[in-house]
């Protein structure tokens, strides 16, 4: 289904954080499926400021978009960039986390685009990351998540990057990956990911969620 009646911004301006910022407290913070089997968030609506900080540095990368109705903030593909170098530092940083379930989640992200070494792979120094999808739930099932993607998608080749991720951690943005044609670079069963203090599963998210997925699209040069 075709959604009308939205607009689909980017770059998205500063004064449209803080509306971004209170949609993903009502929406990805509470949903996302890590976020819940962790319970990240207290309530929905209620804030995190580790993840929040996560988010405000991505917006600042100004590579993201926002989906508005009539103005309100009803989804967004929070996008940015990042170097082999960022990504170290970034692991480092969630090391000394104190938050168990932040780190938690951070960490296996981390640890994973590691492993798989995009930047060697493909012989980039920055990737174009889509980081979040979230869409209002009084506004999904109507291809708004799929048009932030594929305008995400157009907004790397844009800028000039040459390849474009996504680290899809719910089963929903994974069919949306898939059906773009977008190539699956990595699986990780969140049934193999123990946590080091319990040698149970880290992650046990409820049905369809299995899995982290990366999937990548690589632009050709002309
Ligand atoms: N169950 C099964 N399939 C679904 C569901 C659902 N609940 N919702 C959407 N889909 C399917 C649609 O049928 C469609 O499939 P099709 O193209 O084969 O017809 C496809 O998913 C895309 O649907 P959209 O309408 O574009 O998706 P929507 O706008 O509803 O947003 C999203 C999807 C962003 C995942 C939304 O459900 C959400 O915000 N969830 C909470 C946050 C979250 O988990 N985000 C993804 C984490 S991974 C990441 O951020 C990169």
């Amino acid at each position: 289904m075709m959604s009308s009646n939205i607009d689909f911004v980017c770059p998205v301006e500063a004064d449209l954080y803080e509306a971004v910022m209170e949609h993903l407290r009502l929406t990805f913070f509470w949903e996302e499926p890590l976020n819940v089997c962790v319970s990240l968030c207290e309530a929905r609506g209620s804030g995190h400021p580790k993840l929040e900080a996560v988010c405000l540095d991505t917006l600042q990368d100004g590579l993201s978009i926002v989906a508005l109705s009539d103005g309100k903030v009803v989804g967004c593909a929070l996008n940015g960039s990042q170097s082999r170098q960022q990504l170290d530092e970034a692991i480092e940083q969630t090391y000394a986390e104190t938050d168990k379930k932040f780190r938690g989640i951070f960490a296996m992200l981390y640890e994973n685009n590691r492993e798989i070494n995009l930047f060697g792979k493909y012989n980039v120094h920055d990737i174009f990351e889509c980081r979040i999808l979230s869409v209002d739930p009084e506004y999904r099932g109507r291809g708004i998540a799929r048009i932030l993607l594929d305008q995400s998608i157009q907004e790397a080749q844009l800028r000039g990057f040459k390849l474009f991720k996504v680290d899809a951690t719910s089963a929903i943005s994974q069919r949306i990956c898939k059906s773009r044609g977008l190539t699956l670079e990595h699986e990780l069963l969140y049934a193999d990911r123990l946590d080091p203090d319990t040698g149970k599963p880290a992650f046990a998210p409820p049905p369809p969620h299995f899995g982290l997925q990366i999937y990548t699209q690589l632009f050709q040069s002309e």
